[in-house]
């Protein structure tokens, strides 16, 4: 029997992650809404259209989504992975800007927020649904070099999914979260930069590497697809093993 086609939507989708998400998609022949700020670096995958905006636009996603979907006939999955790591300006609570704060808050949860809102009457339309999270392993721990606005956005990030996983299982909607650990991409550049802290970053993980963004596209795969169809409400760490360390 032939499969249905897969409808898609992914945010970030010129990231690193966000871009090997939709690849991934495109090679399983799903269509694929690709939302980023920024334009891709490459060209788009087969069955991918993009539109540039910013997720925090209600108007923006709300019209890009509902004409998308209409389009399409109905929404499958959605991939939330916009995010900003501020490394300059996200600081401890106790000295960070709350502008800084407000704004990293409004990007990694309100635009999850606003991307699940836009996708779910369409994914109960038909009939099914998969949104995978990307969160972060800084949802769980502290860190005395704090990152609080993210920390606070990523782990918010989690109360969401699993809150969506309860409220949208009749629909036979389900909701997930993937927790990337040290992961190579454009968000990490500092890596690229310096390899030398790239190694030592590295020997800290159990299994030996920084993590990739095929890491996280095969997580996503996984989630979204019916071979996780018992699964919902989870957070799935990919870190190579760093927060199981003593
Ligand atoms: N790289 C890591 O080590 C790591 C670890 C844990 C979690 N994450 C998360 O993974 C996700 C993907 O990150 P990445 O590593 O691919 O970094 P990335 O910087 O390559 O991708 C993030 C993308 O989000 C887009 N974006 C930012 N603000 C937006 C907005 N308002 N509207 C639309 N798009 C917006 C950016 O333009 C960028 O293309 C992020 O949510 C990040 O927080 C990354």
């Amino acid at each position: 029997m032939k499969e249905e086609k897969k409808i898609a939507v992914v945010t970030g989708a010129s990231g690193d992650m966000g871009f090997a998400i939709s690849l991934m998609l495109s090679a399983k022949g799903a269509n694929i809404l690709m939302l980023d700020v920024e334009p891709p670096k490459s060209n788009l995958p087969e069955g991918a259209q993009f539109f540039e905006g910013d997720i925090t636009d209600k108007s923006f996603l709300k019209e890009i989504i509902d004409r998308f979907a209409t389009h399409q006939g109905k929404i499958n999955y959605l991939v939330n992975c916009a995010g900003v790591l501020w490394f300059d300006k996200d600081r401890s609570l106790i000295d960070i800007d709350f502008n800084v704060w407000d704004k990293v808050l409004e990007i990694n949860l309100k635009g999850a927020a606003l991307a699940a809102r836009y996708t779910i009457p369409w994914m109960k339309l038909s009939g099914n649904g998969s949104m995978v999270h990307i969160s972060s392993i800084q949802a769980l721990r502290g860190d005395k070099k704090a990152q609080d606005a993210y920390g606070a956005s990523k782990a918010g990030l989690l109360a969401l999914s699993k809150s969506l996983a309860i409220q949208l299982a009749e629909y036979k909607i389900r909701s997930n979260a993937i927790l990337p650990g040290a992961i190579h991409t454009q968000m990490q550049k500092r890596w690229t930069q310096n390899k030398r802290l790239a190694k030592t970053i590295a020997k800290t993980v159990p299994l030996g590497r920084l993590g990739t963004k095929k890491d996280i596209a095969n997580a996503t795969s996984f989630l979204l697809s019916d071979s996780s169809s018992y699964i919902t409400g989870i957070e799935l760490i990919v870190d190579g093993g760093l927060t199981a360390r003593p």
